[in-house]
């Protein structure tokens, strides 16, 4: 029987087939934020003829999985940008090839004669240069090795995203710091400690797709490594179903020069191993290691090393059996190194026993373990001496070990800087750190010459970001947050690089080129941060949070752990608010060298952002604005939460400049920001209004 169709279900079909219409009459391209930095969208037709000229074909003579992905890059983003496909050759045939190699792999690289320039470079290092080869002009990307090769060959297209002109080009870049590695937080069964976009891209089982995508974006910003397990971590990573998982991974990222790493857990020996101990001292414990070792490298030759968190918020260690954080490492170091891997032991400990002031605790027990651990391992070191607060001193340690190499640790998932909902761009507060000066050998020794090695004279070198992505659409959930794991990646290349030259870079890549729009984007990226701290920690108060670090919870008094309280930290009573860590109180100021122990030992001489994290003071004490301390945290509160709405309005003028998806998508998000800042202010403020009418 024929069916009826009924006059609402043609009416359905009718605008159906009207949007069907519409969608083919409508950009091909929904943003979904999923491109990242890498959308290619094609360039005003008035700036492509220059670059069509400089670019006429693709030139990559490279026999290898990197050098088939810079081909698929370079095809990939020209097409996109010049709006039209630039054919690959075998070899230059005529004016405006682009040509990427070694000189090792190409004789045509070979014959330009940039051997000495390139050795100095490194294998990672690259020039890229306007030359001319048979006569024709060419712009060449050349390397000493693949990964360099890689690298330059983004940098090429990055100039060309950002609008420089192609011609003259005479560059040479390679990255200051060897291991750039992102860790990741995430569980075996997909869910992400710390994570706020979606379930993990690797766990239960890798997406493919998107690990592929990964890896383009790391090696976009030279990430040359990546831990694929939570720190917390379960031992069944090492056992080879895990590891097989690990080895199909290490086979995606490796073209685009991205070693696998893994978390592992102390116990490992005795919980997947049916050892008896996991005392590094005994021998079976040692052979296990080595064998473990030796069985991960003959699956991933290229396996990085271990990331390890031992004796520190309930995880094993060795000093469960009475050996120190270097025996511990060491064992592990013994069975990685003969394969060229490290492993990177984590300062992050806080066992109440050593001090009563957590924010000393890691200092008190790794620096006398200075120099006792293998040369193949890394202290990793968080940014600040607590736990990646919006704004902390530089962690003590820095400059502090000057034996062993230090892997910093940056947070770039919002832990506890709003999570996916709050803007906060932190390259500002990455510089702040890495430009904080140690003191170490004399004024001029900052952090970020201290993980350069050029301080101490280290060759062992690294930083490492605590990863805010997953599987939602955009990765990180916020579209801003984008922005951090770009920043992550461009300081782990270079420390010098300015927040706003960077925010400048990734606004052209990621909304486009217009320069109100770049001034509007880059002014709300470069406030954010301090805005943040005015509403969540004023004046250096810290950890206002309860379990989730999320919702301001000042009255939070964990019943666990009184680190883990808030009032732990900001002590306020009728009297006083703040942490005494002066001589007179915990004396935390004394990790830290001259002059900084002296200035920070007096609220005169401390800077107002970070007065209560050192001082306990009156609640009328005159603060350097003229105001009492109280009313300067009215003011904060009050200006911070104001100007997180300032952020929404900002926002709002770039209706129409940029897609609606994701302006939509952003406004959402400001509007939930400046709706919480406004109860961080009213919840904080009548806490401590009650607090201060408290008698002493
Ligand atoms: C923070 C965080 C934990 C994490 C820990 C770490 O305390 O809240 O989830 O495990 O840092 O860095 O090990």
């Amino acid at each position: 029987m024929r069916r009826q169709t009924s006059p609402c279900r043609s009416r359905l079909a009718r605008i159906a087939g009207a949007a069907l219409a519409l969608a083919l009459a409508a950009p091909v391209h929904a943003e979904t934020g999923y491109d990242l930095w890498l959308r290619y969208p094609a360039l005003p037709a008035a700036d492509r003829a220059a670059y069509r000229t400089a670019a006429t074909a693709i030139v990559v003579p490279l026999r290898s999985p990197t050098g088939d992905a810079i081909a698929a890059e370079l095809a990939r983003g020209l097409g996109g940008l010049l709006g039209g496909d630039v054919p690959r050759a075998e070899r230059p045939r005529g004016a405006g090839a682009i040509v990427v190699g070694t000189p090792t792999a190409s004789p045509l690289v070979a014959a330009l004669g940039w051997s000495a320039a390139l050795e100095t470079l490194g294998d990672e290092g690259y020039v890229i240069r306007s030359t001319t080869i048979e006569g024709a002009p060419a712009t060449v990307v050349a390397s000493k090795g693949e990964a360099g090769a890689l690298y330059g060959a983004f940098h090429l297209l990055r100039l060309i995203q950002m609008r420089q002109p192609l011609s003259p080009l005479d560059i040479a870049d390679r990255p200051r710091l060897g291991r750039r590695l992102l860790n990741h937080w995430d569980n075996l069964d997909g869910s992400i400690e710390r994570g706020y976009a979606g379930r993990s891209f690797w766990w239960p089982a890798p997406v493919a797709a998107r690990v592929a995508d990964y890896a383009r974006a790391n090696a976009s910003i030279g990430v040359n490594g990546t831990v694929i397990n939570s720190v917390n971590a379960n031992p069944q990573s090492l056992t080879a179903p895990f590891l097989d998982k690990a080895t199909a991974i290490a086979a995606i990222l490796r073209p685009y020069r991205i070693r696998v790493y893994l978390a592992a857990n102390f116990a490992a020996p005795k919980m997947i191993g049916g050892l008896a101990t996991n005392d590094p001292r005994d021998p079976a414990v040692v052979r296990w290691w080595r064998a473990k070792a030796d069985e991960i490298y003959q699956r991933i030759p290229d396996f990085g090393g271990f990331v390890v968190k031992a004796n520190s918020e309930g995880q094993p260690g060795p000093q469960d059996y009475g050996r120190t954080h270097a025996d511990g490492a060491n064992v592990l170091a013994a069975a990685v190194a003969p394969h060229g891997g490290v492993v990177m032991w984590r300062a992050f400990v806080y066992n109440a026993d050593v001090d009563p002031d957590r924010v000393k605790r890691a200092y008190a027990e790794f620096v006398p373990l200075d120099g006792r651990f293998h040369a193949s391992v890394f202290a990793q070191v968080k940014n600040g001496p607590l736990d990646f607060q919006p704004r902390e001193p530089f962690h003590p340690l820095f400059g502090a070990m000057p034996k062993t190499p230090l892997m910093a640790e940056l947070q770039i998932t919002q832990e506890y800087l709003g999570h996916a909902n709050h803007l906060v761009y932190l390259a500002p507060m990455w510089k702040e750190f890495l430009e904080a000066d140690t003191y170490a050998s004399g004024p001029g020794s900052a952090v970020a010459q201290v993980i350069d090695g050029s301080l101490e004279g280290k060759r062992e070198t690294g930083i490492a970001g605590v990863a805010n992505t997953g599987q939602d659409g955009n990765w990180t959930g916020h579209d801003f947050g984008q922005a951090n794991w770009y920043a992550f990646g461009r300081l782990a290349w270079n420390p010098s690089l300015g927040a706003a030259a960077i925010a400048d870079e990734w606004i052209r890549m990621t909304w486009g080129g217009t320069p109100d729009l770049i001034a509007t984007i880059r002014s709300i990226m470069l406030d954010s941060r301090e805005i943040f701290v005015r509403y969540t920690m004023p004046l250096g108060l810290h950890h206002l949070i309860g379990g989730d670090h999320y919702a301001p919870m000042p009255e939070n008094a964990d019943p666990r752990r009184a680190d883990w309280s808030a009032i732990y930290y900001h002590r306020a009573d009728g009297r006083a608010v703040g942490y005494d860590r002066t001589r007179a109180g915990s004396d935390a100021v004394s990790q830290y060298r001259p002059p900084l122990r002296a200035w920070w030992n007096d609220p005169a001489t401390t800077p107002d952002d970070l007065l209560l994290w050192f001082h306990r003071l009156p609640w009328d004490f005159r603060m350097k604005s003229g105001r009492t301390l109280w009313d300067e945290l009215v003011f904060s509160y009050g200006q911070g939460a104001d100007e997180a709405k300032g952020l929404e309005l900002r926002w709002t003028t770039l209706r129409g400049k940029i897609d609606d998806e994701r302006y939509q998508a952003v406004l959402a998000r400001l509007r939930r920001q400046s709706d919480d800042a406004a109860a961080w202010r009213d919840k904080c403020l009548r806490y401590f209004e009650a607090a201060r009418a408290r008698r002493p």
